[in-house]
């Protein structure tokens, strides 16, 4: 048996082809989608994140700003920037890249973000309508892996689903996301006994623990849905999820790749989290 391949980079296109004409249908009554993406300093990696998303801002006709501050800014500055966004109603999502300067604590900047342009997903209110059920904006990530599932024609109710992972960015949510779907969900970390016959048990198997090639051969249960949230640079410069896909591919039903699975879904839920902002904003 071979694994089908989850093309993330088609499933995000065709999304992107709908929220394209969800907002020109929005421009005819003159109302555009707006989000401001906060930098402080000049991390290398959070330059190129911060860069990618004003272009798919601009490619899908978004209100776009890069808000740039220098690397010395206070917290209490940097607060008041957010309350100036929060306040302006051109923009409806507004996103604090991270990581922050060591001096600002980003439990302080992600509750400053007003609840309605939490487009990360990580406000605690944000977190807490998502454990509910309510239809919160979701974290970025996760909601991204449920996208692939859904478009790829994976139905996670009544199966088993592990996640290996427990990170608030991405295993918690994502554990949550799939018990709203009516999966079974099991959390595996660092501290789980035996994880190799955890993993075995699972009829989606999602690795999001940031371990190069972790996940190997008799990890993965045979014809079972594997989704890989790992990016992560070798010594040689190619990048590489946290499964062996060499490994895992030929015993899978289906796998995401890295570069191309996971990884652009990301970009296009925030887009469609200041969509739905911005259809909130205005009823
Ligand atoms: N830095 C790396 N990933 C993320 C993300 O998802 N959101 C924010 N705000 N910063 C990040």
């Amino acid at each position: 048996m071979s694994a089908n391949l989850i093309d993330g980079k088609k499933i995000s296109e065709s999304i992107r082809e709908e929220i394209l004409a969800e907002v020109q249908r929005l421009s005819e009554k003159g109302i555009r989608p707006g989000l401001v993406v906060i930098l402080v300093g000049d991390d290398p990696a959070s330059q190129v994140y911060v860069r990618n998303k004003a272009k798919t801002c601009e490619k899908l006709g978004y209100h776009s700003e890069v808000m740039r501050l220098p690397a010395e800014t206070g917290e209490a500055e940097l607060l008041t920037v957010i309350e100036r966004y929060n306040a302006d109603p051109a923009f409806h999502g507004i996103l604090v890249q991270f990581p922050l300067p060591k001096h600002i604590r980003e439990k302080a900047v992600i509750d400053a973000i007003s609840v309605d342009k939490d487009v990360d997903g990580f406000h605690p209110v944000s977190v807490g309508n998502l454990v509910i059920g309510d239809d919160a904006l979701l974290p970025c990530t996760p909601s991204g892996v449920i996208e692939l599932l859904k478009r790829s024609g994976v139905s996670p109710a009544g199966k088993h689903a592990v996640v290996i992972g427990r990170s608030n960015l991405v295993g918690k949510p994502l554990a949550m996301l799939l018990l709203r779907e009516n999966a079974t969900v099991t959390v595996c970390h660092s501290r789980t006994a035996n994880l190799p016959e955890m993993a075995r048990q699972a009829d989606i198997l999602v690795a999001a623990v940031g371990v190069p090639n972790m996940v190997k051969r008799d990890w993965v249960k045979p014809g079972a849905v594997v989704i890989d949230v790992g990016i992560n640079r070798l010594p040689d410069g190619k990048l590489c999820g946290d499964v062996d896909f060499g490994e895992a591919a030929p015993v899978a039903g289906a796998i995401t790749p890295v570069p191309g699975g996971v990884g652009p879904m990301t970009i296009t839920m925030l887009m469609a989290n200041t969509l739905k902002a911005c259809k909130l904003a205005h009823g």
